[in-house]
C-alpha cells in the first residue's frame, strides 16, 4: 500500500528517496514518483516499477537537497501517471498547463473522506484539478492557505481534512523544508547522522542504512523538518519535545532478503515455516503469563499479563484476512481448552457495528504487519467502548499495533515479502496456542501434565512441518489439475473449517481462481448445487472426532460426480480411487493439526499460480500492508 519517503539535507537526497521507495515496494503499489526542490519544484512519475523511476531520475539528472517520494496503491482514480504522486498545486486560476511554476508538492497515504466537498470549494476558488485523486485536494488546500510559511499552512489545512492521512509536503518558496502530518496512517521521523539531515517515512525499514534514530509520530502530529532541526506539534498544535516523542534506536531490517534457491518469496516463506515456528517458540520454557507482558516504550514499562489474565473472563479477537482466520482457529482452542467464551470479528465490520461491550474482555488483535488500518481502528473502537485489556499477536515489534496494545506476543516469522501470508499465519497460530494455554492456566484449567504434553507437541512442530513440506511433489501433481479450473470448493469441519477458509483465500489470492470454503456440514444446505466434475473439492480430513461425519460429506460430493482432493491423516481409511485423490499427512497432530494441514494448501495455491503464470509475490490489485480502510 502507499509508501512515503521525505528528506531535508545538505546533500543530494534523490538516491535516499528512491532507495527508500525500493524498500517500501513489498507493501504493494501501482505507480511511483519523486519531487525535489531544484531551483523550483521538479517531479518524475511513472506507472512502472521503482527500478524504472530510478533509471528515469538518473537519465534526467534529477538532484535536490529537499524532496519527497511515493509509491501509490490506487484508491481514488486509476493507476495512471496523472494520478501518481507527488501532486502539485500551481495556485488558483492556473491549470497544469499553466506556465506558472508549481508552488506546493505533496504525497499522501490514506483516504480523505470529505474530498468531494473540498474539491468543489477549491474549484470555485479557481483551482484546476489534474487528477481524480482525493490527494490533490490536500495539495490545493495547502496552497490556498499558504502565506510564506509551509508549516503554518499544513497545520491549518489538516484541520479541514476528514479521513486518514499521512502526508509529506514541500514548497517552491522554502527550499530547505519538508512538512509532514499524520492521522490514521503511519508516519515516522528519522533523525539523520550528525544532526545535519532529517527524514520522513511510512516505516523505519524505508530508512534502513540511512538512520536508525526514529521518532514515532502520533495521531494528529504535524512535523517541520529542516536539515539541522525538527519541530513537532501535537493535534492541539502544542509543541512536543523529546519527552513526549522520544528518539528510539530501531534496528529495522533493510528488506533486502535473498531468494536463495527459491523461485518466489512465497515459496521461500512456506519453506521457512519450520524455522519461523522454532524461533517463535524459542525461549518458551514453560507457560507463564510473562510471555505476553507488554513491551516497554516511551519510558514506560510494559503492562503485566498476569493481572490482566485474572481480570478477564472472555476474549474478543479482531483481525483481517489471513489473520482473521488464525483468530477463527484460536476460538476453537480458547473455548475447547481454556473454556473462555471467544468472539472473533472482522475488524472492518466490528469498528462500525453496534455491539455489547464488556470491560472484562481481553481484546486480542492479530496482525502480521501491525499497521492494518481496519484492525487499528477496531482496537480503538473497542477501547472507546471501555475495554481496556488489550493484547496483540504481531510480527513487527516496532509497529503501531504493538505500541497501542498493553500486552503483546511478537511472532518471529521474520520479514514476509510475499503478499500472500504464509509463515505469518502459522506463527500466529503458535502464539495463539500459547495464549490459550496461558489463559487456561490462569483460570486453573491446565494441569501440569497437559502443559508438558502440549509444550512437547509444540516443540516437535518444526520436525512435523518438515515432513509435510516433503509432500510438495504430490501437491504439484494436484496443481496441474487446478491450473485448468476456474472454480474450487474447500471443505473442513471444526478446527479445520478456518483452515479450509485460509486455503480458499490463498488460492484465489495468487491464482485468481474463484474459490469458496464451507463448513462441510453446510454443503447440502446450498453449495452442493455447484458440484459437477468441473468443480474440484479440496477437503481437510484429519483423524479427529468429526471424521466420520466428514466422510459422509465426501460421499455427497462423489455421488454428484464431484472430484475430491483430500488431505487425510494416516489412519483415516480414505483411499485413492476414481475421482478421489488423497495426500496422506505424515502424522496426526491433535489440537495443533491446523498448523500442519494449512501447509499443503499454501503449496497448492503457490504451484497452481506458477502453472498459471501469475505474479505470485505481487498478485494483481493487492498490497502487503493495508494501511487504508
Ligand atoms: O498485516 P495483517 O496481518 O493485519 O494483514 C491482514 C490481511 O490484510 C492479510 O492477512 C491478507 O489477507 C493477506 N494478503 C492474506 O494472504
Amino acid at each position: 500500500m502507499c509508501g512515503i519517503v521525505g528528506a531535508a539535507s545538505h546533500r543530494n537526497i534523490v538516491p535516499i528517496l528512491v532507495q527508500g521507495l525500493q524498500r517500501l515496494e513489498y507493501r504493494g503499489y501501482d505507480s511511483c514518483g519523486v519531487a525535489v526542490h531544484a531551483n523550483g519544484l521538479a517531479r518524475t512519475r511513472t506507472t512502472s516499477r521503482v527500478a524504472d523511476l530510478i533509471a528515469q531520475v538518473h537519465d534526467d539528472h534529477v538532484e535536490g537537497r529537499t524532496g519527497i517520494a511515493h509509491t501509490r496503491w490506487a484508491t481514488h482514480g486509476a493507476p495512471v501517471v496523472h494520478n501518481a504522486h507527488p501532486h502539485f498545486s500551481h495556485g488558483a486560476s492556473e491549470g497544469v498547463d499553466s506556465p506558472k511554476p508549481a508552488r506546493v508538492a505533496l504525497v499522501h497515504n490514506g483516504i480523505i473522506e470529505n474530498h468531494d466537498a473540498s474539491r468543489a470549494a477549491l474549484q470555485a476558488r479557481g483551482y484546476v484539478f489534474s487528477s481524480q485523486t482525493d490527494t490533490e485536494v490536500i495539495a490545493h488546500l495547502i496552497d490556498s492557505l499558504y502565506d510564506g510559511d509551509l508549516f503554518e499552512a499544513v497545520k491549518a489545512a489538516v484541520l479541514q481534512l476528514q479521513g486518514a492521512y499521512a502526508i509529506a509536503v514541500i514548497s517552491r518558496d522554502e527550499p530547505h523544508r519538508v512538512v509532514g502530518a499524520r492521522a490514521g496512517s503511519p508516519l515516522i521521523l528519522g533523525v539523520g547522522k550528525d544532526g545535519t539531515e532529517n527524514f520522513l517515512a511510512s516505516d523505519a525499514m524505508a530508512l534502513a542504512g540511512v538512520t536508525d534514530q526514529i521518532v514515532y509520530l502520533e495521531e494528529g502530529d504535524v512535523v517541520d523538518l529542516q536539515p539541522g532541526k525538527y519541530w513537532i506539534v501535537d493535534r492541539a498544535h502544542k509543541s512536543v519535545g523529546v519527552s513526549r516523542r522520544p528518539v528510539r534506536t530501531v534496528l529495522a531490517h533493510s528488506g533486502a532478503v535473498e531468494l536463495g534457491p527459491y523461485r518466489h518469496y512465497m515459496q521461500k516463506e512456506i519453506f521457512e515455516q519450520p524455522r519461523a515456528i522454532a524461533e517463535t517458540l524459542e525461549g518458551v520454557e514453560g507457560i507463564v503469563p510473562e510471555l505476553f507482558d507488554g513491551i516497554a516504550h516511551d519510558g514506560k514499562t510494559g503492562a503485566s499479563a498476569q493481572r490482566v489474565f485474572h481480570d478477564i473472563d472472555k476474549v474478543l479477537i479482531l483481525a483481517c484476512g489471513t489473520s482473521y482466520y488464525s483468530g477463527c482457529t484460536a476460538k476453537y482452542w480458547l473455548e475447547g481448552i481454556a473454556k473462555i467464551p471467544t468472539q472473533v470479528e472482522i475488524a472492518s465490520e466490528y469498528r462500525y457495528r453496534d455491539s455489547v461491550p464488556d470491560p472484562k474482555t481481553l481484546v486480542v488483535t492479530i496482525t502480521q504487519s501491525g499497521e492494518t488500518a481496519d484492525t487499528l481502528a477496531a482496537l480503538k473502537h473497542a477501547r472507546s467502548l471501555g475495554m481496556e485489556h488489550t493484547l496483540t499477536i504481531c510480527n513487527v515489534a516496532t509497529s503501531a499495533m504493538v505500541r497501542e496494545c498493553k500486552l503483546a506476543y511478537i511472532t518471529r516469522a521474520g520479514i514476509e515479502i510475499g503478499v500472500a501470508s504464509t509463515k505469518a499465519f502459522t506463527t500466529q497460530l503458535a502464539g495463539l496456542f500459547l495464549l490459550t494455554l496461558a489463559l487456561a492456566q490462569a483460570k486453573g484449567r491446565l494441569t501440569s501434565d497437559d502443559e508438558a504434553r502440549y509444550l512437547k507437541e509444540m516443540r516437535h512442530l518444526p520436525v512435523a512441518l518438515q515432513s509435510v513440506l516433503a509432500l510438495e511433489p504430490q501437491v504439484i501433481a494436484w496443481s496441474e489439475d487446478f491450473a485448468r479450473k476456474e472454480n474450487a470448493l474447500f471443505l473442513g469441519r471444526g478446527l479445520h473449517y478456518p483452515i479450509a477458509l485460509e486455503g480458499a483465500l490463498k488460492l484465489k489470492e495468487v491464482t485468481y481462481i474463484h474459490a469458496e470454503a464451507y463448513a462441510a456440514g453446510e454443503l447440502k444446505h446450498g453449495p452442493l448445487a455447484l458440484v459437477t466434475s468441473e468443480m474440484p473439492v479440496v477437503t481437510v480430513a484429519p483423524n479427529d472426532a468429526l471424521l466420520e461425519k466428514l466422510k459422509s460429506n465426501l460421499q455427497e460430493v462423489r455421488a454428484r460426480g464431484g472430484v475430491l482432493y483430500v488431505l487425510a491423516d494416516a489412519d483415516t481409511r480414505i483411499e485413492n480411487s476414481e475421482g478421489l485423490h488423497v495426500i496422506r499427512m505424515p502424522e496426526h497432530y491433535g489440537a495443533l493439526s491446523p498448523l500442519l494441514h494449512v501447509v499443503p494448501l499454501q503449496l497448492l495455491a503457490y504451484h497452481t499460480a506458477c502453472a498459471r503464470g501469475t505474479d505470485v509475490d505481487k498478485p494483481r490489485n493487492l498490497a502487503k500492508s493495508v494501511t487504508v480502510e
